[in-house]
């Protein structure tokens, strides 16, 4: 949720702090702030709001100094002011965390009783405040840190500067992603390899409970108990994505473009399509014969991707699913008897709710698969099979070349799964590998109505609510819809299947309320037809996405009518999501939101 950097040097580092923070903005942009040691002395910047408020403080007011930690912040304890900005300072120590600190307060209790004075209304002080403590009881620095994390609570990464220590930085983590980067006589350490990608494709992550100590030409790593540890080098993928908006004027923009070739290159990880045959990528093993049921989990549009993936399954594998969101599985304790797999999609690879139920699934011996987007992420890492999204960075808060990446793998699978299963015949297969191939093309033709969506997007930006319908494969795509239009124009939408409305939602219905509808000419096209009836009927405005056989079926009484080409059933989830992707994208612009970064919101929700 927030990101952190620190570099130990003997070259200015306030540049390169500034410059890595640049690339974790994404992770949370609430108020921002870097520490050095001038001439050995502690000294910190820090501003609210977005980084380029923190830039212009600095233009103002140089920090100098060889080493330093800095911070961009999604607020969870303190309100987004200066004040509850990062780095937090106590005596001889700056801190930066990303993370939540579950015991805090009777931590900050005790500190208080102790005569320690608070500046701030953070989580993250308390461990200053506690570390400060240590150092004052004579114990040097990486001890002082060690017998610290052992009292707290929760899941965090920290980074700590240490006044008078110019060549000594201390890294550590549970719970929250920390990597350490290997320079020339400089060592870095951020919370991912996008952060450290200008200064060293070289990167360590640390694991669970690992502390980093940090030298200019050394990096010691070692595990809870204190042990020594070796943690194997991924050189990194974050330079091989440097990220820019190209000719696009925001990153949400430019990442729908992508899809594109984003979803061949997917493809071609779970298709040979030399052959047409699918396959479990990077030679892995998956075997999905003896699979008795499958339990599903995701947050957000993961979670939509995911009950697509549940649609999928259950129709070409004949698999039975179950799926929670992630933060309700892990509590539900719900009987897994039959359960045979754990299937979690995250683009992240960090999003605590469903890492927190991976790890659940893993204690109950449930073997673990995941589609993720970051290959380096905890979920990655954590999962025993990896199935690549390979979307590259998503830097757009609302996610979309992940969400139809994740689709095409989901798939993939399902077929995979159902040749497995004696269910799909080897020809089936190629019919259907032959579908997922036309994807790159057809998602082309979808971006092709931009023009017709956006002027939709006009009269949508003078609504405050909307609703999206669908049936089948297309209502996840409904939801899906609806949480793009409302995380970025903060137009209040709901997805329903199309069924439900007259089982309540149909009271809403009145010519102020868009009604959204996704209905391919498929098998549930006439029922869906009878559900915008009802809506006509009661003077709701209706926009149609539908292919040319729905449009002509679809009778005169739509305000309306998107028409996308002619596709298989199965690739409606991916391909309708474009258009649906560009409405709520172009309605955020009409309204002058913040598209890449909305309000309240980050990329990766890294606390519970
Ligand atoms: C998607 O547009 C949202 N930003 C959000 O719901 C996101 O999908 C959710 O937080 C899950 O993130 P993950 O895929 O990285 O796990």
């Amino acid at each position: 949720m927030c990101g952190i950097i620190g570099i130990v040097s003997h070259e200015p580092v306030a540049g390169r702090l500034v410059d890595a923070l640049k690339r974790l903005e994404y992770r949370g942009y609430d108020s921002a702030g870097i520490a050095t040691l001038e001439d050995g002395v502690l000294t910190r910047r820090r501003a609210e709001g977005k980084l380029v408020n923190l830039q212009r403080r600095l233009e103002g007011d140089p920090l100098s100094g060889t080493i330093g930690i800095g911070h961009t912040r999604w607020a969870t304890h303190g309100a987004a002011t200066e004040a509850n900005a990062h780095p937090h300072m106590a005596g001889k120590l700056a801190i930066v965390h990303n993370g939540i600190i579950e015991n805090y307060r009777e931590l900050r209790a005790e500190l208080e009783a102790d005569g320690a004075v608070f500046e701030s209304q953070t989580d993250t002080e308390t461990v200053a405040h506690l570390v400060n403590r240590e150092l004052r009881r004579g114990l040097a620095p990486k001890e002082a840190v060690m017998a610290v994390l052992g009292r707290l609570e929760g899941a965090f990464s920290l980074a700590f500067l240490f006044d008078g220590e110019e060549n000594l930085l201390i890294g550590a983590r549970r719970g929250s992603p920390l990597a350490v980067g290997e320079g020339e006589g400089e060592m870095f350490l951020g919370s991912d390899a996008i952060a450290l990608s200008p200064f060293t494709d070289i990167v360590r992550y640390l694991e669970e409970g690992d502390m980093a100590v940090l030298r200019h030409a050394t990096i010691e790593i070692f595990d809870e108990h204190g042990n020594p540890v070796i943690r194997p080098v991924r050189r990194s993928t974050g330079k091989a994505f440097y990220v820019d908006k190209g000719n696009h004027r925001h990153f949400m923009q430019k990442e729908i473009y992508e899809q594109p070739e984003v979803l061949s290159h997917t493809l071609g990880a779970f298709v040979d399509m030399t052959t047409g045959r699918t396959r479990i990528p990077n030679g892995q093993t998956l075997d999905f014969s003896n699979v008795r049921r499958i339990a599903l989990s995701a947050c957000g549009t993961g979670y939509y991707a995911a009950l697509v993936g549940r649609y999928y399954l259950e129709r070409y594998a004949r698999i039975p699913c179950d799926l929670d969101v992630a933060s309700e599985f892990r509590y539900r304790e719900s009987p897994l008897g039959d359960v045979d797999l754990a299937l979690f999609v995250s683009q992240s690879g960090e999003t605590a709710d469903t890492l927190a139920s991976l790890r659940y699934a893993k204690g109950e011996g449930l073997r673990i698969a995941s589609v993720v987007n970051v290959q380096e992420s905890t979920i990655a890492r954590e999962s025993d099979v990896v199935l690549p999204t390979l979307a590259g960075p998503e830097i757009g808060v609302a996610s979309t070349k992940a969400f139809t990446c994740q689709l095409i793998s989901l798939a993939a699978l399902a077929i995979h799964a159902g040749v497995a299963r004696g269910v799909i015949s080897p020809e089936r297969e190629l019919e259907l590998t032959r579908s997922l191939a036309e994807v790159p093309r057809l998602a082309n033709e979808a971006l092709a109505l931009e023009d017709t969506v956006e002027a939709l997007s006009r009269e949508m930006a003078t609504k405050r609510h909307a609703l999206f319908l669908g049936r089948g494969f297309s209502y996840p795509l409904a939801m899906e819809g609806a949480l793009k239009l409302k995380e970025i124009s903060y137009i209040h939408a709901e997805g329903y299947a199309a069924g439900e409305l007259k089982h309540g939602p149909i009271a809403l219905i009145d010519d102020t309320m868009p009604v959204v509808v996704i209905a391919p000419h498929d098998r549930s096209f006439e029922k869906t037809m009878s559900n915008m009836q009802e809506v006509a009927a009661r003077g709701g405005r209706i926009i149609l996405f539908t292919d040319a056989k729905g449009a002509a079926g679809s009778g005169s009484d739509m305000a309306s009518t998107v028409v996308l080409p002619d596709m298989p059933e199965i690739l409606t989830p991916i391909i309708y999501a474009i258009p649906l992707q560009m409405l709520a994208y172009h309605t955020a612009v009409q309204m002058g939101t913040d598209v890449d970064q909305p309000r309240n919101l980050a990329k990766s929700v890294t606390v519970e």
